[in-house]
């Protein structure tokens, strides 16, 4: 086997294993880590070399608090995003979010048509599923979808170098929904969108909502050849 293929299979395997965390444990990830993480992350493109992201993260008590106060936001304000969130899911797109909700649904127990008990999952959002960190991404508002769209870079590649020291992640557009909190919670100044959080830390593995992996679509799904 070259050292090509070697490297792609280094990859795959990171792309692989990584997964959307849904219940972590709580123990913290090492600072030094951390900095790992979003330095590995920083090396993905982004237009004019811009590098639009900037994070806030929590650790600790700060974590805590954070999660605490977006819970009662929750229960006080309508949400309200920096980026307004998809107006519908129609076609396939549907279909894939109905799998990958009913893969979860089914993992925990939630019956199909219980809107109670998936209310409930869903606000488990609001608890970062018990993760010790977060980080609160955002991009300048000048710099509209394109900053967004290299945000998305920087998010899968920390989700990537997290994976590759077993710290397990999930990016949050259900917490962005709170844009006004997060930016007095965080003092984010106004000219930047807040996209999204990522909860990160270790993975409680022997939890339901961890037990699934979602599908993906076949290449000639998405793939328009010409040749
Ligand atoms: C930008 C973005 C926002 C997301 N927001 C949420 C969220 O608010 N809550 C959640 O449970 N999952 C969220 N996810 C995770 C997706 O549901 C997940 O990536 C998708 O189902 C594919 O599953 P996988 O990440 O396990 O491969 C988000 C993913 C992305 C990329």
């Amino acid at each position: 086997m070259g050292e090509t293929d070697l490297h792609l299979d280094a990859l795959n395997d990171l792309l692989t294993q990584r997964h959307s965390c849904r219940a972590f444990c709580s123990d913290p990830v090492p600072r030094e880590q951390i900095e790992q993480i979003v330095t590995s992350a920083t090396r993905v493109p982004s237009w004019c070399n811009a590098q639009p992201w900037q994070l806030t993260i929590t650790s600790g008590t700060e974590t805590d608090h954070f999660r605490e106060a977006l819970q009662r936001e929750t229960q006080q304000a309508s949400p309200n995003p920096d980026q307004p969130f998809p107006t519908r899911y129609s076609g396939v797109y549907q279909d894939r979010r109905r799998a990958c909700g009913w893969a979860l649904y089914k993992a925990v127990g939630v019956e199909k048509g219980d809107r109670t008990a998936s209310a409930q999952q869903m606000m488990k959002n609001y608890t970062l599923f018990g993760a010790p960190h977060c980080a609160i991404l955002s991009s300048p508002a000048e710099l509209g979808p394109y900053g967004a769209m290299d945000c998305g870079g920087f998010v899968t590649a920390f989700a990537l170098a997290a994976q590759a020291l077993d710290v397990a992640s999930i990016p949050q557009a259900a917490v962005a929904a709170y844009g006004p909190f997060l930016h007095r919670y965080f003092d984010i100044p106004d000219d930047r969108i807040v996209l999204c959080a990522i909860s990160f830390g270790y993975p409680n593995k022997d939890h339901p909502a961890n037990s699934f992996r979602t599908g993906r679509a076949a290449l000639d799904d998405i793939v328009d050849w010409r040749e």
